[in-house]
């Protein structure tokens, strides 16, 4: 029987590309955005409506999915955005956008979805993070914020979820070139003391995208958890994915000074 496989953020970037994939090779992806008709057309899989920071779209979804479908065997929270900007630079206001919808948002769908997989008793959840889950450079502190607390959150629910025969991962990548800085939104309340520095970031962030590489060992690393039996939690993707968090964690001195060369590499 064909794996139902609901990839959330379907419109674009990682998502779209898996969804594509994913229906390529004969499983019923369904894709999410929060505007279906605009994407319907030019992808060949069932797009549904979802703003995962709207409580009334959320709420509906779980009736809505299973209309079309049975069972679900896989969820793929993807659907996320980048909150970029120096920490006291970021209004509290942004700051809980990124949360209503990296944290929050995933965390809320889900739970709408947690009841269909618990009376099935099979199914997988894996979830889009990021290094910045594993690690914090400067510059996005909300959003790896809000990465660390998915990471938190799934680790806990992984245990509770092993009795139902629920599988729970992540999966951790660093800059790709999707449409993410794109749709990025940014610190509102400039401070001119920050002037010099903000300046040297930006280009050291545009300099890192730019040198980024396509998505496509994400979408293959998720379509291997798709198709493993027993996945583990973390899965770090890209250049320097599994490096960057053994160095953090224990050689914090050398991680901090060879992120400050490098931000330095760039002079105003
Ligand atoms: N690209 C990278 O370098 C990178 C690195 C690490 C992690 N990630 C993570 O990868 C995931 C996918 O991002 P991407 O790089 O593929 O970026 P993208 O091209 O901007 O795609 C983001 C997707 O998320 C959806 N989305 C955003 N806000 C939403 C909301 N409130 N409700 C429902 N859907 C929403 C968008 O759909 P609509 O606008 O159509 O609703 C879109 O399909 C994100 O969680 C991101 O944090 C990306």
């Amino acid at each position: 029987m064909k794996q139902n496989i609901l990839v959330t953020g379907a419109s674009s970037g990682f998502g779209l590309l898996l969804a594509n994939e994913l229906h390529k090779r004969g499983y019923n992806a369904i894709g999410t955005s929060r505007n279906p008709e605009g994407v319907q057309s030019k992808v060949p899989f069932k797009m549904l409506a979802l703003d995962i920071t709207e409580d009334d779209s959320i709420n509906s979804f779980g009736k809505k999915l299973f209309s079309e479908i049975d069972k679900l065997d896989v969820l793929i929270n993807n659907a996320g955005f980048y909150l970029s900007g120096l920490a006291e630079e970021t209004t509290v206001t942004q700051g809980k956008q990124q949360f209503e919808t990296n944290f929050w948002g995933t965390v809320k769908l889900t739970n709408e979805l947690l009841p269909y997989f618990r009376k099935q008793r099979f199914g997988k959840i894996i979830t889009v993070s990021s290094i910045m889950g594993l690690i914090s450079l400067p510059g996005g502190s909300y959003y790896a914020a809000s990465k660390h607390a998915l990471e938190g959150y799934f680790r806990s629910l992984r245990f509770e979820l092993n009795e139902f025969n629920i599988k729970v991962s992540m999966v951790e990548p660093v800059g790709f070139k999707t449409n993410l800085v794109t749709n990025s939104k940014v610190a509102e309340n400039k401070i001119s003391d920050y002037d010099t520095y903000r300046t040297k970031l930006e280009d050291y962030t545009r300099d890192l995208f730019a040198k980024s590489d396509e998505p496509t060992a994400v979408v293959k690393t998720l379509l291997k958890l798709v198709e493993s039996k027993s996945p583990k939690f973390n899965h770090p993707v890209g250049k320097g994915s599994t490096l960057f968090p053994a160095i953090q964690y224990f050689a914090f001195k050398t991680f901090e000074n060879s992120v400050i060369k490098n931000i330095n590499r760039f002079k105003n």
